[in-house]
């Protein structure tokens, strides 16, 4: 090899160790880690201020697809699964495409478990977490990345991006922060909001 070709080598190489090195295992409240593709709880750092729960039901009316909330008083919140797109790895990691189910679908409402932001940049309602899209789709693309400021050092948090073009042929698009958006009292999951929702996932209590 000729010494341009040498370094143009080393070069990619360092490019992938550094874009490899910023994946990183996703762990659990107590430090364990986060299986793919497995039920988990998910919620605020104390646990306090309530988890994060799927519902048909917005200010007693019934709403279709389901809602993406967080209910302050609500300590026991949703099961959601975290699956990575094409990778059959064990466990979660950050900065990879991953789709969120809620399980199997409790209602004819739900056309699939899937998390969907129709339109990441629109208002509400479409910037809205619902259920209902497909695997592997722009609409329920997402990833995980480390919580920039943790409230808690010692506990990995995690906030969570909405990347349409990370799983899609469509137009080159930024990552949305997934964010809480208050309506009506209500806070509900949404991509723009200002900041993003600081969470933790919580091993189910069984
Ligand atoms: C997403 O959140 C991070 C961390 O708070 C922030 O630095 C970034 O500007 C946010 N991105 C957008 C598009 O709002
Ligand atoms: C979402 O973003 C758009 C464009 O930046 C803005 O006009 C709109 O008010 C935002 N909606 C919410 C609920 O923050």
């Amino acid at each position: 090899m000729n010494p341009s070709l040498v370094s143009y080598v080393v070069f990619l190489f360092f490019i992938a160790t550094a874009l490899a090195a910023k994946q990183e295992i996703v762990k659990d409240s107590t430090g364990k880690k986060v299986l793919n593709d497995v039920p988990y709880h998910i919620g605020p750092v104390s646990g306090k201020g309530g988890l994060i729960k799927l519902t048909d039901t917005i200010n007693n009316k019934k709403v279709c697809p389901f809602n993406v909330v967080q209910n302050p008083n609500d300590e026991v919140g949703s099961e959601f699964e975290f699956t990575l797109i094409s990778n059959r790895e064990k466990y979660l990691k950050t900065l990879w495409n991953l789709g969120v189910s809620s399980g199997y679908p409790k209602s004819k409402c739900e056309k699939s478990t899937f998390w969907t932001i129709l339109d990441a940049e629109a208002k509400p309602p479409l910037n809205l977490i619902t259920t209902g899209g497909r695997f592997e789709d722009e609409t329920t693309c997402f990833q995980l990345v480390n919580y920039p400021k943790p409230t808690n050092p010692k506990v990995p948090s995690y906030m969570l991006q909405h990347c349409p073009s990370n799983c899609g042929d469509g137009p080159q698009l930024p990552c949305y922060n997934v964010s809480v958006y208050v309506d009506k009292g209500v806070r509900r999951l949404a991509s723009n909001g200002t900041t993003p929702l600081e969470f933790v996932f919580y091993k189910l209590r069984k």
